[in-house]
């Protein structure tokens, strides 16, 4: 069963009602479940079983530390891209021997703060950085094992904001630096080059633009072979796609099908970095309507008490996100997705915006949602990656707080912030 179904038109999270939960928290809040977070981090785990594979997290999809811990707990790894996501994924349990490093700008101090924890790898983007790794590395008297992020230069076909395995982006080595890595690779004496790593993009919607890019990757991992390199790891990044709208998508096993046969040729270990695949339908941001608004042109607002600050995508990205009331009197039939379908009697079209002061602070556009008045519930749902972890204070409003919820118990596993935390840190001069 989804563990977001609606029960006599009333939305339950597992065994909790949505708005026993508000009862007690109040709105904004976000939402998880523990078994959807279970249930797609064991669906990835079984679609690359075959292989031997290490699963981690991409913490920045979702860095709550019970979050992480759930996953530490189901025997996930983590990737990291900042000394405060290590710190977090360490503080969450992390086993350091399953923490993987990415991104293109480490800072010596989070380079050693990463050796000093023996991490399993960094994921180098540059050839400074692999200079930088070598050299703090050295002075610690350390080995540390790297995995070259390779740039193949293919389309992902995702959003121009998240794609990054294409020439014109910032992400990775492209094959022909990283042919000249090859030849410098015996001079970096405290850098141990044993793995590729590619990550193209997110939402991926197709498996080809990772065949595509193993494709080049095998070519790269034979010539760092003859030149005496010990390539084991091959880490294929992450980007899973997970359904914004409830229409079916490609799962887990259709990529591995297709990833796994490259992996064999190349006899190397897996890694892969899911983030939203694992929590982004794991979770909901619950809002309440504050006011009904329609103008002399006929548009209709529905403003609510979350905003641009605490979910970013539908701003930053146009990203589309299910809304539909927690409890409502439109039934829907087993085949329909809340959210997704046409205006029906009891529904009117409107602009759901939240109370920042930004043109781009909506939700959804031209939506047909049940009619709804002051103080409904509204459910924003697949909001639980990339959510609350690239929320912020923008207009001083106070973040949200995270529920987990396990079967009929829920857990507040981050407060809400206050007024004083918003100045917290700040002096008066
Ligand atoms: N590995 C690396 C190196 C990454 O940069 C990312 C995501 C991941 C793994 C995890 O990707 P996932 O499995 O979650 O697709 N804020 C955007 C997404 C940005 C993704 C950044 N990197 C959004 O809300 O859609």
């Amino acid at each position: 069963m989804n563990d977001f179904h609606y029960k006599q038109n009333t939305l339950f999270c597992e065994g909790v009602k949505i708005s026993d939960i508000v009862s007690e928290t109040g709105t904004p809040v976000y939402i998880y479940s523990k078994n959807a977070i279970l249930s797609r981090f064991n669906d990835l785990r079984t679609a690359f079983q075959e292989v031997d594979t290490t699963i981690c997290f991409s913490v920045k999809s979702n860095s709550n530390l019970s979050i992480c811990k759930v996953l530490a707990d189901a025997g996930s790894g983590f990737d990291v891209v900042s000394g405060g996501e290590l710190f977090r994924a360490l503080k969450a349990g992390g086993k350091p021997s399953k923490i993987v490093f990415a991104g293109v700008g480490k800072t010596d101090k989070e380079i050693r703060y990463a050796l000093e924890n023996d991490i399993f790898m960094f994921n180098a983007e540059s050839i400074a950085e692999i200079e930088h790794i070598n050299a703090v590395a050295g002075k610690m008297k350390k080995t540390a094992k790297v995995a070259l992020r390779i740039n193949p230069d293919i389309d992902a076909k995702t959003h121009a904001k998240t794609t990054t395995g294409k020439k014109e982006n910032k992400f990775g080595i492209d094959l022909t630096v990283a042919e000249t890595i090859i030849e410098k690779s015996k001079t970096y004496k405290n850098v141990n080059i044993c793995g590729l790593h590619v990550h193209l993009g997110s939402p991926i919607y197709s498996v080809d633009p990772y065949v595509n890019a193993l494709k080049k990757i095998t070519v790269f991992i034979q010539k760092c072979r003859k030149a005496g390199m010990n390539i084991q790891y091959l880490n294929i990044g992450g980007g899973y796609c997970i359904s914004y709208t409830g229409e079916e998508v490609i799962k887990p096993k259709d990529y591995s099908a297709k990833i796994l046969p490259f992996v064999k040729e190349m006899q190397c270990q897996v890694i892969t970095e899911p983030g939203r695949f694992i929590v982004g339908n794991s979770g909901i941001l619950v809002t309440s309507v504050i006011y009904n608004k329609q103008n002399s042109h006929g548009k209709k607002f529905v403003i609510c008490d979350a905003a641009m600050n605490d979910l970013l995508r539908p701003a930053l990205y146009d990203a589309f996100h299910r809304i539909w009331p927690v409890k409502t009197n439109i039934t829907m039939s087993d085949t329909e997705t809340p959210g997704t379908g046409e205006v029906k009697k009891g529904m009117e079209v409107v602009d759901i915006v939240g109370p920042v002061c930004e043109s781009s602070d909506v939700f959804a556009k031209d939506r047909a949602i049940p009619q709804v008045d002051e103080g409904d519930l509204l459910a924003i749902f697949s909001a639980g990656a990339y959510g609350f972890a690239m929320s912020s204070s923008y207009n001083s409003r106070p973040r949200p707080c995270e529920i987990l919820v396990d079967k009929d118990k829920y857990f507040v596993i981050r407060k809400r912030e206050t007024y004083e935390d918003l100045i917290a840190g700040e002096g008066l001069l």
